[in-house]
């Protein structure tokens, strides 16, 4: 039988919680283990009693109370930051979720973690998710809490936060900033980032003027939150519903919409029962639940990066993510859920629609429903039918907007650990090509050449970037998305195959191959290819060659040399640490297995 929701955190709120510390007995108290609270993770002395007597006395120059010092601890991940604008909200975020803490019994320490905002970071956002995940993961072990919330929002927060939790294995549950809202703008809406692409291709092919492109910067994110459309961090947001560490219904909610913040509050509430009926992460992030959130990402159409970072947080609790299974499950799963860059709608939308409960009861029969959530209830009994939903934005399985999912992975001679395809976003037409390459070197040669009146192209032609991975100084930007040439924009070309060893943006949409593994710094065929080879791609097959003699390959491997690695910091432990895009680029001894 389905305890609903709203009861669960009914007894969340309306049990008294109880504590015994540190060698103290604090009044009905019954049978609580001790170190809890504030004497969990003393520091080490030599003398643990003064060790807790030392904090204790420095927590009360904060001016809290004992009785509060008394109270079991939880930890709130604040990832506010005046460089993150899709967190925004987080400072009333905090609040809320400090609000439901307290009402609970619990006593809220909200404490700063690396913010990662998307437009903000040089090289990438990417190249420092490992570390949100390592500085996360470090604060939730380090610090004393009996619980925590995880509250992020941009791309590589949410994951960083996961794979934290899976590694910390601290009872935690992930709240969101949530989706921005769309824009109404002139007869049509607007909202980061799918259509800041397709503007700026308009842009680049002459067709928008430079006025217009001005006008059009300052209406394209309106409202604070995260991307509006199905791109990485709202794929996150659904993912960590799947997963089981959002509650059902909570990850979707738009970021200004005052259900965002009982989001919160009841995030902190659930986080004090977390305390008392434990459940943690790696009970919910299991392989079953890690396979729910593949069929998840596949039927939204979802952002190929969210298959590097699901990766990266299963690998965390030793689940592998399987490229080649990845194909069975993307050849089972529609895609069911019509938003940009796929289809029409924005994260609104689908929230409105029904969002996540409405999306699971439809795959429901492709999915293990045993996986439980932060309440502790599995994905069967929190199942129900939902009383409505809007089929323009979630269709049912018998009239999807595809019968095959979003993603699917190619394997050849030109990426023998694989590479991805969002064919769900791509050109059909172009889906069985052999053509000629036109390489570049890096994203400096690319940047150098792609609209020079020299460059050798035509639109049948195949572009290929190298040098773009996680292994490089360019840290695999999301720079997948090559520009057409602006000759050929101008001409009209809207597509063309593109491929590389980086990424492309959530929002980006095109026949694009990503992820090329292993990566051209890593030694893979990639780096071998030049100029006027003929490469051959079959997303019927699933296949991505290179049609040069092994030959000539291994004269042109003779004389390929990786290249040097930084000397020191975070780039030299990326340099030593990173594991390629079919590993989920973690850093290797952040894993599981170390
Ligand atoms: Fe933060 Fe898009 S820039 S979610």
């Amino acid at each position: 039988m389905i305890t609903p929701k709203s009861q669960v955190f009914a007894a969340c709120r309306s049990r008294p919680f109880t504590l015994r510390t540190f060698g103290t007995s604090i009044s009905g108290m019954t049978n609580i283990p001790a170190k809890r609270g504030l004497a969990r993770n003393t520091a080490n002395y030599g003398d643990k009693d003064f060790a807790l007597y030392l904090r204790r006395s420095f927590a009360k120059s904060m001016g809290y109370s004992q009785a509060m010092l008394d109270r079991p601890v939880v930890g709130i991940v604040d990832t506010g930051s005046a460089y993150n604008n899709c967190h925004r909200t987080m400072p009333e975020l905090i609040e809320a979720v400090k609000r439901g803490v307290l009402g609970a019994g619990g006593l809220p320490m909200p404490f700063p973690t690396v913010s990662l905002c998307e437009p903000s970071l040089f090289p990438t956002s990417m190249h420092y998710r490992n570390l949100a995940a390592l500085d996360t993961e470090a604060m939730l072990t380090a610090q004393p809490m009996d619980s925590a919330v995880l509250v992020g929002g941009c791309d590589k927060t949410v994951p960083a936060q996961l794979m934290a939790a899976a590694s910390a294995d601290v009872p935690s549950v992930q709240l969101v900033t949530g989706p921005m809202l769309a824009t109404p703008f002139q007869g049509e809406r607007l909202s980061a980032c799918t259509d800041c692409r397709r503007y700026w291709a308009q842009y680049r092919a002459g067709t928008v003027t430079e006025e217009r492109i001005g006008q059009l910067e300052g209406r394209l994110a309106t409202t604070a939150g995260t991307c509006g459309v199905m791109g990485t961090a709202s794929t996150m947001a659904c993912i960590a519903e799947a997963l089981g560490m959002i509650p059902l219904g909570h990850g979707t909610i738009p970021a200004v919409h005052a259900d965002r913040l009982r989001a919160a509050e009841e995030a902190g509430a659930l986080a004090v029962r977390l305390i008392e009926n434990p459940i943690r992460p790696s009970q919910i992030m299991t392989a079953h639940s890690v396979e729910n959130a593949l069929r998840v990402l596949l039927a939204l159409g979802g952002s190929t990066n969210a298959l590097i970072h699901l990766t990266a947080i299963a690998g965390r609790v030793g689940v592998k993510v399987d490229l080649r299974a990845l194909n069975a499950l993307s050849d089972s799963t529609p895609v069911l859920v019509d938003l940009k860059p796929t289809g029409d709608g924005y994260m609104e939308d689908f929230h409105a629609a029904g969002g996540m409960p409405a999306l699971l009861w439809e795959l429901r029969e492709l999915l293990h429903l045993d996986p439980i959530d932060v309440t502790g209830i599995s994905l069967g009994e929190r199942l129900v039918e939902p009383s409505f939903v809007d089929r323009r934005y979630i269709r049912t399985r018998s009239e999807p907007v595809s019968p095959v999912g979003g993603i699917v992975s190619l394997f050849g001679s030109l990426a023998p650990r694989g590479a991805i395809l969002k064919r769900s976003a791509a050109t059909e037409s172009l889906f069985e090509k052999e053509a000629r390459a036109v390489v570049f070197d890096g994203l400096e040669d690319l940047a150098n050449r792609i609209d020079g009146p020299e460059l050798d192209v035509t639109k049948d032609d195949i572009l290929v970037l190298k040098n773009a991975g996680s292994l490089t100084p360019a840290g695999m930007p999301e720079a997948g998305y090559l520009p057409i040439p602006s000759r050929l924009a101008r001409a009209g070309v809207k597509d063309m195959v593109r491929m590389s060893d980086c990424r492309m943006s959530g929002t980006a949409f095109g026949t694009i191959v990503l992820h090329i593994t292993p990566e051209a710094a890593a030694g893979g065929p990639l780096g071998l290819v030049e100029s006027g080879d003929r490469i051959r791609l079959s997303v019927k097959d699933r296949s991505l060659d290179l049609l040069v003699p092994a030959e000539e390959l291994a004269r042109r491997r003779s004389s390929w040399t990786p290249p040097a690695k930084p000397k020191r910091g975070w780039d030299r432990l990326i340099a030593d640490q990173v594991l390629q895009a079919d590993e989920g680029c973690d850093l290797a001894v952040l894993r599981a297995e170390g």
